[in-house]
């Protein structure tokens, strides 16, 4: 078997068991793009894909994957979508690997794998994927990362995201630098012209699946080690320029090369909170609730903003009100406004946001009855942000002062919260008021948590039985918001 040699994309070694044709560079070729989503939101995302690519996507049985077709030159376009965290190129996939009963023997198909993968026009995609961001001036680091939170500010933004299943090969290191000019890692042939740097990569394997006899390191050890043989590539767990992606999905398995060095949801905030929603769950909770144009969009519990900051970027047409009861988030949700609005007025944007900012109590929201058209929001779950015990009092105080200020017939309420026992007991007590459309079930920080779209009944509120809930002392509210000082 030939080695394709240093570094250069277009040097892939001919695939040996490619079932495509291998394309010269400059021929639009299809390929198939690898998305992870927030689990619970492919359909969402399926959607998404659908509207701007117009391709439909193949939801994997894997949660929190879809896989979906697109030509070269609109590559560009997968970088436009909201719902997705990770994309990466197929190289191959195979439903149904007959996995070897002992480690070493697997271990030895892999490897020789390696060698006989379709590699072509995955790495021209790859090459192109990173052309593609030069064009855009886009540099790893140069991004929300690079803004310094203030110490208050460093929470780290993981309570309510999604905790990685994934094992790397380099043994839970994650930084990642600056990919180099791609280009110049294209090795030039001609003679005299100076000698191309050599790639650097990692393999990464994400396993599920408990009837392996190997473990993801293993995996990702061996491949890589094949990997290298075969490409003469450089391994390097943090400073690599290329990371090949092994998942295995219980008898699944598909290798990609990754074409996001980090994830797509670290995209609008810059001033963390300790309970900060991942932007591409914020997109979609918005899209659960089809925003229109001049719809009223309430976020009353909006902690750094981050909902209805996606909805100002995203759905742009509606407006959005932005409340917390605790200063502190207020401030956080004002200073990721501040900073979206300076990167967009650096870029010559002049228009405004469409979001304005409030600190409020939701129990007694300053507002008229039935003015708002959605209310979308992430209440506290009650373990790191309020508690389990005040849920029972907040959650049918919340659902009521909502179900006052949202139109009756037609508005809605997306509220996500993992205290599902106490938030179903509480809509059930508020069934004349609201009822519930959907549940779609995710996975956020590691915990099982619902995102419910509920309808505002026809009822008129003051009417009906519910209305008759004792409204909280203001006394009561104030130990509350004491109480609930965010832990940091
Ligand atoms: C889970 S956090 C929201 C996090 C937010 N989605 C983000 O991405 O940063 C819940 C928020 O509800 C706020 N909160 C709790 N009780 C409240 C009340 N009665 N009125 C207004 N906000 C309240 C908390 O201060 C907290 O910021």
């Amino acid at each position: 078997m030939s080695t394709p040699g240093d570094g250069a994309a277009e040097q892939a070694a001919p695939a040996s068991s490619s079932t495509e044709t291998d394309a010269s560079a400059g021929d639009i070729i299809t390929v198939t793009i690898g998305a992870t989503v927030p689990t619970g939101f492919e359909q969402t995302a399926a959607e998404e894909i659908e509207e701007k690519i117009g391709v439909e996507a193949r939801i994997s049985k894997d949660r929190g994957r879809l896989y979906f077709p697109i030509t070269t030159d609109k590559l560009y376009q997968i970088h436009l979508l909201k719902s997705v965290d990770n994309l990466f190129v197929v190289v191959e996939e195979n439903d149904h690997y007959q996995f070897k009963e002992s480690k070493e023997e697997t271990l030895e198909e892999l490897q020789q794998l390696a060698s006989k993968l379709p590699w072509s026009n995955a790495l021209q995609v790859w090459k192109l994927n990173g052309t593609l961001k030069k064009r855009k001036g886009y540099r790893k680091g140069g991004k929300a990362a690079k803004v310094k939170p203030n110490s208050d500010e460093t929470a780290a933004d993981n309570e309510q995201q999604e905790v990685p299943e994934a094992v790397s090969a380099a043994d839970g290191q994650t930084e990642t630098e600056a990919s180099p000019d791609l280009e110049t890692c294209a090795q030039d042939s001609e003679e005299g012209a100076p000698k191309a740097k050599i790639l650097k990569f990692r393999v990464t394997c994400n396993r599920a699946g408990d009837k392996h006899s190997f473990a993801s390191n293993e995996a990702a050890r061996d491949f890589g080690g094949a990997i290298q043989e075969f490409f003469q590539w450089k391994a390097d767990m943090t400073k690599f320029d290329i990371e090949v992606l092994l998942n295995i999905n219980k008898e699944e398995i598909v290798i990609g090369i990754a074409l996001t060095e980090e994830s797509l949801h670290r995209r609008n905030i810059s001033h963390f909170g300790p309970t900060t929603l991942r932007s591409t769950l914020c997109y979609g909770m918005l899209r659960l609730c089809k925003p229109q144009a001049s719809d009223v969009i309430l976020d009353p519990m909006c902690g750094t903003g981050a909902i209805p900051l996606e909805g100002a970027l995203e759905f742009t047409s509606s407006f959005y009100i932005a409340g917390d009861n605790n200063d502190m988030a207020v401030n956080r949700t004002v200073n990721n406004i501040c900073h979206i609005q300076r990167r967009r007025a650096d870029k010559g944007s002049v228009s405004g946001l469409p979001i304005d900012t409030v600190q409020w109590d939701l129990c007694n929201l300053p507002m008229r009855t039935s003015s708002v058209d959605i209310i979308i929001t992430d209440m506290p779950f009650g373990k790191r942000m309020g508690s389990r015990k005040k849920n029972w009092d907040l959650y049918p105080s919340c659902l009521r002062e909502m179900a006052r200020v949202c139109r009756p017939g037609t508005g809605k309420a997306v509220l996500l919260t993992q205290d599902k026992k106490c938030f179903s007991k509480a809509v059930s007590r508020m069934g004349g008021l609201w009822r519930k459309l959907h549940t779609v079930w995710v996975n956020v920080g590691g915990l099982h948590a619902g995102v419910y779209l509920l309808k505002r009944t026809e009822n008129v509120f003051g009417q009906t039985p519910e209305d008759i809930y004792e409204p909280r002392e203001t006394v009561n509210t104030q130990a509350e918001k004491t109480d609930d000082k965010e832990l940091s």
